[in-house]
């Protein structure tokens, strides 16, 4: 995202050390999944776009969040907030990251990860034309649960939360999206001038909005698309935000130049990569980390996950691709194969009902109806290995480890338990015996 987007020097406080007992998980809230990444990622990323630093605010006991945060901001600071007393107490405790350097600080939640980084930019831009604080609204027929946005004209004089609204307050449907924007110079000021003078005597951020008023500061609203101000409090709302996330994914992957037959029923990941004059059958679920190179076709009903397919290749139907599948160009991938951790080079095709764990396969190589690498001992994973060429029969056992040279056969039925050496052919299976005429004498001697 563009450089251009950041205004100034910005600190985004990010909120997520809220407990999101309305969830019933035992994770923390933005450690759910949203197109298949947490939504602290999905936060993060915004962030990170339209602003030059980052502190996250988190709860004690998180240690898996405070490794993502680490991984995929490690410039972000981290601040524990250890009593949830509210969004003002928890913006405070990341004081220590408010220099006086800084002209902008955007406090967001870590339970909003729709937000586009452009529309928050709007805030620093409104920022810039002179007023001292800016919220983010959107308007909405649903905004039970939010804090409501009492304007006059431009301004903004007030936020009253759900629980404190009277009933013509309620009636309001211009809302708070959770992104405040402040100059930097009074932020500190303001969050200590928030008391907890209400039914759950919490420290809630948005009074922030009324005091600055009281000093004669000029707050104002801007508004954003409803869509991307989701918070997700409950798994219903994180299934609503799902639904808002594919929908968006989709038309980028089409615009990108991918057919997708019946949009609805594939579903993306935030990472997924997909190339030009792709094609997605219908039924087709990406995990995370999946590449797909140009002129590929996905049949129908397929699973793949952190997988890069080459250009040219053919998925599917009904084929699961897991973690570490890596092909080259022009490979056939059919129906009921499933493949782990194996690279299969170019031209080679595994057609039909087929498991390759562990492999490595070279290019053009045919591996027949039924073949399975034996690749686990129930303690450990070997490696098969088949070079170039070979020719793997069908219902075959390829015992790990074990290496099919390059141009070998390995006959149908085959249990192979050592390795094949280059263009010969390997058979082990029982030898046929025919026993001429003993199916009718048997039927003979039972027939009435
Ligand atoms: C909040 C806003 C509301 C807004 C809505 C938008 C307040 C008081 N209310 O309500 O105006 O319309 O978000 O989605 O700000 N958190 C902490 N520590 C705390 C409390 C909360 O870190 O002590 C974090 C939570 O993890 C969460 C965020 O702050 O990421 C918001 O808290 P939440 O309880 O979800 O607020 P809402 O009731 O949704
Ligand atoms: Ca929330």
């Amino acid at each position: 995202m563009a450089g251009s987007e950041k205004s100034g020097e910005a600190l985004a406080i990010i909120l997520a050390a809220g407990l999101g007992k309305r969830m019933r998980s035992d994770i923390p809230k933005v450690m759910h999944p949203l197109g298949g990444i947490p939504l602290i990622r999905h936060v993060l990323a915004t962030a990170g776009a339209t602003t030059t630093r980052r502190a996250v605010v988190v709860g004690p006991g998180m240690d898996n969040l405070e490794s993502e945060i680490k991984n995929q901001d490690p410039t972000a600071t981290i601040h524990h907030q250890t009593e949830r007393l509210g969004t003002a107490h928890a913006a405070g405790t990341a004081r220590d990251a408010v220099s006086s350097d800084l002209d902008f600080i955007y406090v967001m939640f870590g339970d909003t990860p729709l937000m586009r980084s452009e529309t928050v930019a709007a805030v620093g831009s409104a920022l810039g034309e002179g007023p001292d604080v800016c919220v983010l609204g959107f308007r909405t027929e649903h905004p039970t649960g939010y804090g409501r946005l009492l304007t006059e004209g431009d301004r903004l004089l007030a936020i009253r939360e759900e629980a404190a609204a009277s009933e013509a307050e309620k009636t309001v449907r211009f809302c708070n999206s959770g992104v405040m924007g402040f100059r930097a110079e009074h932020f500190i000021d303001l969050v200590d001038a928030i008391g907890n003078d209400n039914p759950k005597q919490e420290f809630y951020l948005t009074d922030a909005v009324e005091i600055a008023n009281e000093r004669g500061l000029t707050v104002v609203a801007i508004a954003g698309d409803e869509s991307e101000f989701l918070g997700i409090n409950s798994r219903a709302q994180l299934a609503d935000a799902e639904a808002v996330f594919q929908a968006r994914k989709r038309r980028e992957v089409m615009n990108n130049g991918a057919t997708l037959i019946a949009p609805d029923t594939v579903f993306l990941a935030a990472d997924t990569e997909i190339g030009r004059d792709v094609t997605i059958a219908p039924h087709v679920v990406f995990g995370p980390k999946v590449r797909v190179a140009d002129n590929v076709t996905i049949n129908a009903y397929c699973h793949i996950e952190d997988a890069a397919i080459g250009a040219g290749s053919t998925i599917g139907p009904f084929a699961r691709l897991r973690p570490g599948t890596r092909t080259r160009e022009n490979v056939k991938i059919g129906n009921f194969v499933e493949v782990k951790n194996a690279k299969i080079d170019a031209g080679t095709k595994v057609n039909h009902l087929t498991y390759i764990g562990d492999a490595e396969i070279g290019e053009n190589v045919n591996v027949g109806a039924g073949t399975i690498t034996c690749n686990y001992d129930g303690f450990n994973k070997h490696e098969t290995v088949i070079g170039s060429g070979a020719f793997i029969g069908s219902n075959s056992a390829l015992v790990a480890p074990v290496t099919v040279g390059e141009g070998a056969y390995v006959g149908s039925g085959s249990t192979v338990t050592t390795d094949v050496p280059k263009d010969a052919l390997a058979v082990a299976r029982g030898r046929q015996a025919n026993k001429d005429g003993w199916a009718r004498a048997f039927r003979k001697r039972f027939a009435k």
